[in-house]
């Protein structure tokens, strides 16, 4: 796994919307990207948006997978993953709507969206570069601990501290949707690159479990581990309880500079 410990979470953003840009342009124009929800993908999509602006990145011709949405919600709903992923990456970034997936959380049609999910991912060509966020409690997706690691997309019900986590989105606990469809484990480790993003104090026990415990499905994202091409852009809190951090931090130091971006 690639580690990269930026000063903040600024930074994050910046050297997080860095990678991709950098792995979307080794796809070319019709890159599929693999895309979350969640606060902490919000500046890497921003600094992405600043580079279409400029004219340094095209992804009018891209497709993107969402990972996950509630189930229940309707899609006109502003805390629907449909209507969150419209507002932060579609429109700033560009994307042509007609090519942007997410999974379809309408309850009448629960039993055929997990398939029909995955054979739009088929069919699109799979992932290539795929962009993650993590829960405190190592969530990826909504793959909440204990979910299989080969699983793919499917209903879960949410655990208790993301349903507490997420209340902020809602009016109250009691308004977050207790049911949501996600890509499984083994869906998301079928992306060709994955880039996770975290920052702040509250993702340190994650990332310490991801990064260095045992794989487990009590850490979801220790998954990762086993991908030959995943990166973690995180800052310094939520790199605090790493083990190895000055380790991280040499080696990074230490690539030559055609690998390195400038943290
Ligand atoms: C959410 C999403 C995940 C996201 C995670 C962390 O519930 N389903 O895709 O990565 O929880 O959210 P945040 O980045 O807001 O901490």
């Amino acid at each position: 796994m690639e580690i990269i410990i930026c000063a903040n979470e600024t930074r994050v953003g910046e050297i997080g919307a860095a990678k991709v840009a950098q792995l979307a342009a080794r796809v070319g124009p019709k890159v599929v990207l693999g895309v979350a929800t969640g606060s902490s993908p919000l500046a890497t999509y921003q600094e992405l948006a600043k580079l279409v602006a400029a004219g340094e990145l095209d992804l009018s011709a891209a497709s993107a997978f969402a990972l996950d949405e509630y189930v229940g919600l309707p899609l006109t709903h502003p805390e629907s993953y449909h209507a969150t992923i419209a507002r932060t990456v579609t429109v700033p970034l560009g994307l042509d709507p007609a090519r942007v997936h997410v999974p379809d959380g309408d309850p009448t049609h629960l039993d055929t969206a997990g398939a029909r999910y995955e054979a739009a991912i088929t069919q699109a060509g799979g992932v290539d570069v795929q962009i993650l966020g993590v829960g405190a409690n190592g969530h990826i997706g909504f793959n909440e601990p204990t979910s299989s690691l080969r699983s793919r997309t499917r209903i879960k019900t949410l655990a208790p501290r993301t349903i507490t986590d997420n209340a902020r989105f809602f009016d109250s606990a009691a308004a977050v949707p207790r049911h949501c469809i996600t890509q499984g484990i083994g869906t998301i480790m079928d992306a060709r690159a994955i880039v996770l993003v975290a920052t702040g104090e509250t993702k340190a026990a994650a990332m310490a479990a991801i990064i260095e415990g045992p794989i487990t499905s009590m850490w979801p994202g220790s998954a990762l581990q086993l991908h030959p091409h995943a990166t973690c852009v995180i800052d310094e809190a939520a790199a605090s309880g790493l083990k190895l951090k000055n380790y991280y931090q040499q080696v990074y130091a230490n690539l030559p500079d055609w690998q390195r971006l400038d943290v």
